[in-house]
């Protein structure tokens, strides 16, 4: 299944992630604030790369942020497209792989990546390749904001991990829900699946994607290759690890 296919497929029920994906857009749109507003002063366009169905955007949008999204995947476009509006939200949306982003050399002012999108990619010659776009794609003295999993080292190859995030309600059904990892080496498949609770309903066909098991650490080093300056890895201030660097101004 490619990475497009899962999220498509995912999209309608991608919010279930969530216990309450409401209150996650506004917690997560107000730590996203505060960290943009420390490191970015006074900035508030942002370039959301791999919008998904909105977590981030909708959140810092609500916070009267001029945000522009793109995802590669169509149904996840077209699902943050719908909650936008319903919330009475400006927030342009398109289509797009952000290995190629479809904007003007050096016009990002803050480019975002959130939620593990980047290590989708399948090496970290790819990721650096991708680095380097966004490079050429941010303004000088702007910057990224990339937030990712942090992972140990890999367990042998086979390893089976279970991830539940426990009972969801879907279509007026309830679902136990969870993630099931396979180690193959540097990566590992995951399985997202929706086990039905009642007996008058049938379990959700599972659906597949894989991740590059990379650290925050080397990716930290492959945004110094890709040029951006200033390290600062931040553990504590979201969700997820978040890395902030800078591209330096011209002189
Ligand atoms: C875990 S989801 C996070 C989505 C969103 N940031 C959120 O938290 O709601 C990862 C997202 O990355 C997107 N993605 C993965 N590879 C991509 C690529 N090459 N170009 C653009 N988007 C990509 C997927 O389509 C998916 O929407």
């Amino acid at each position: 299944m490619t990475v497009q296919a899962f999220y498509d497929d995912f999209a309608s029920r991608y919010h279930l992630v969530y216990e309450d994906w409401n209150a996650s857009i506004a917690r997560q749109g107000a730590a996203l604030d505060a960290l943009l507003q420390e490191f970015f002063p006074g900035q508030r366009s942002v370039y959301d790369v791999a919008v998904g169905i909105g977590t981030q955007s909708l959140g810092l949008a609500r916070r009267d942020y001029d945000v522009v999204g793109s995802d590669l995947s169509t149904g996840s476009v077209q699902r943050a497209t719908h909650e936008a509006h319903a919330r009475g939200l400006t927030l342009p949306l398109f289509v797009a792989d952000f290995r190629h982003l479809p904007v003007a050399a050096a016009s990002v002012p803050v480019l975002l990546c959130c939620d593990n999108a980047l290590p989708h990619l399948a090496s970290a010659e790819a990721i650096l390749a991708t680095l380097r776009e966004w490079y050429a794609c941010v303004r000088p003295d702007g910057g990224c904001l990339i937030s990712m999993r942090d992972y140990g080292a890999p367990p042998p190859v086979g390893t089976v991990e279970d991830r539940p995030y426990g009972e969801r309600t879907w279509n007026g059904r309830r679902y136990h829900l969870r993630q099931r990892w396979r180690w193959q080496g540097a990566w590992y498949e995951t399985a997202l699946e929706m086990t039905a609770l009642d007996g008058d309903h049938q379990d959700l066909p599972p659906i597949t994607t894989s991740y590059l098991a990379i650290t925050p650490a080397q990716v930290a080093a492959l945004l110094a290759e890709a040029g951006f300056t200033s390290v600062r890895q931040l553990d504590r201030r979201f969700f997820q690890p978040v890395l902030i660097r800078f591209k330096p101004p011209v002189p």
